[in-house]
């Protein structure tokens, strides 16, 4: 194993636009599902929104001046769907056009590269009430909403990645209720799912055509789903895991169609796939962007129920997330086996820690400098065993409103007081810093 990554690997931090930018309501901005959660009274920790978050609309500047004392080579953030399409079609903003462009010139001139995310479950209110991801005519106004940012932006944002992490879009948002836009229907996840892809096929040569030199790809959460015995019932559990999490999305983006375990948790109609569909949705793709937290091992019951355990011993995050760095080599070489796209992205991985400001002002987040460490050192392995893994991106770049959990969670390499809106580098960014001056993971 060589010590170094491989020349020009990629090194970056990701953020979402509703966890960081604030400013929910000026300059045209429309309202997002994730504004009307988190006003609705017991859906988010202690009442928290993202009405300031971290205020990034206003202090984007210092936040690149931040990416630069990283040393970051790039910056993946989200464009929020409602500050350019208010109404999620028609109307465009042009204040919100423009903050975009500004924010990309802006790193254009620090010399980092922009990473941009289409949709990371911002949907404008407006098409929610219309029906939102259950309705068919909400993947076509996403084509529309890539349309315009893609003809403002395209010929500046080096990689576009239509959705982020559509199974928890569908599956929180739409099964679970726990978030936007808080509903519990099996017939509107599977609908979902649907239509998430299928605006994602939309979106591929609308992004071709107005960014012809751009990478195109899309960001799934994905992990090892494991059995915790040789058990029939846990093997079944795990591969039903897998199904329902990585499968979903993976069949259908590499021509495969949807896995028949998915297609037998529901037996409601089906008429939400269209003839032609599936080929849109397997359009080909640049990267797979592959977040990555944790992985889930299996036991079952002899009941029916499945049960899904963090296995005794191991450590776990504030999110109450096993650390377990191999997840990510297992996944990344399991998922250049099994499907080989031409190129990966670790587009998030991170971990909540209870941080402080010690006396000293600083940081220390041991914790969270070890995760990175043994992550990264599994990535390396990953490369090594001949995945064409292209580059990493911490989440996050600093502390935000982690959705239903609010502020209560951090996941930053920069720490952030809310109060007075102040940045402090935490230890793991120094650690990482360094890691990206050296190109490879140092140990002390
Ligand atoms: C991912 C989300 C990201 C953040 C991290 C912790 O699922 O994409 O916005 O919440 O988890």
């Amino acid at each position: 194993m060589t010590d170094h990554f491989p020349d020009g690997f990629l090194w970056g931090a990701a953020t979402a636009a509703y966890q960081i930018e604030g400013a929910h309501n000026e300059d045209g901005r429309g309202e997002s599902i994730w504004d009307r959660f988190s006003h609705t009274p017991g859906k988010v920790f202690e009442g928290h929104t993202g009405d300031r978050a971290c205020d990034h609309y206003h202090r984007w500047q210092d936040d690149i001046k931040l990416m630069q004392e990283l040393g970051l080579q790039a910056y993946r953030f989200s464009i929020a769907w409602a500050r350019v399409l208010p109404q999620g079609h028609g109307k465009v903003n042009q204040k919100g056009l423009d903050f975009y462009s500004r924010l990309v010139d802006g790193l254009l001139d620090a010399g980092i590269v922009p990473y941009a995310t289409l949709y990371h479950w911002d949907l404008p209110q407006a098409l929610q009430d219309r029906g939102g991801w259950p309705a068919r005519s909400t993947a076509e106004a996403f084509a529309e909403y890539a349309d315009v940012a893609s003809r403002h932006l395209g010929d500046r944002v080096a990689s576009w990645a239509t959705l982020n992490e559509p199974q928890v879009s569908a599956d929180a948002g739409y099964l679970q209720g726990r978030h936007a836009p808080g509903h519990t229907s099996l017939a509107e996840m599977m609908a979902t799912t649907h239509h998430l892809l299928l605006a994602h096929g939309l979106a591929v040569p609308v992004l071709r055509r107005n960014a012809p030199q751009a990478q195109v790809g899309i960001v799934l959460n994905l992990q090892p789903h494991v059995p915790a015995s040789a058990r029939a019932a846990d093997v079944r559990a795990a591969r039903v895991g897998d199904a329902m999490q990585n499968r979903r999305f993976l069949d259908p983006l590499a021509g495969r169609g949807y896995p028949d375990e998915v297609l037998a948790q529901y037996d409601g109609p089906r008429d939400f796939v269209q003839a032609g569909d599936m080929e849109m949705i397997a359009a080909p793709i640049d990267y797979l962007g592959v977040n990555h937290y944790f992985r889930t091992v299996h036991r079952s019951a002899d009941t029916p129920d499945e049960e899904v355990t963090t296995p005794v011993g191991s450590h776990k995050t504030e999110m109450g997330w096993e650390v377990y760095p191999p997840g990510l080599e297992e996944i990344l070489v399991r998922l250049h086996k099994d499907y080989s796209f031409p190129a990966y992205y670790v587009t998030e991985n991170g971990a909540a820690f209870a941080d402080t400001v010690s006396e000293d002002g600083q940081v220390h987040d041991p914790h969270r400098v070890e995760y990175l460490r043994n992550y990264l050192h599994h990535a390396q392995r990953a490369i090594d065993a001949g995945v064409p893994l292209k580059g990493y991106f911490a989440w996050s770049l600093m502390d935000n409103f982690e959705w239903a959990w609010g502020y209560s969670r951090r996941f930053g390499i920069v720490y952030v007081d809310y109060e007075t809106q102040t940045r402090i580098i935490k230890d793991s960014g120094r650690l990482y810093t360094r890691i990206i001056k050296e190109n490879r993971v140092i140990s002390n």
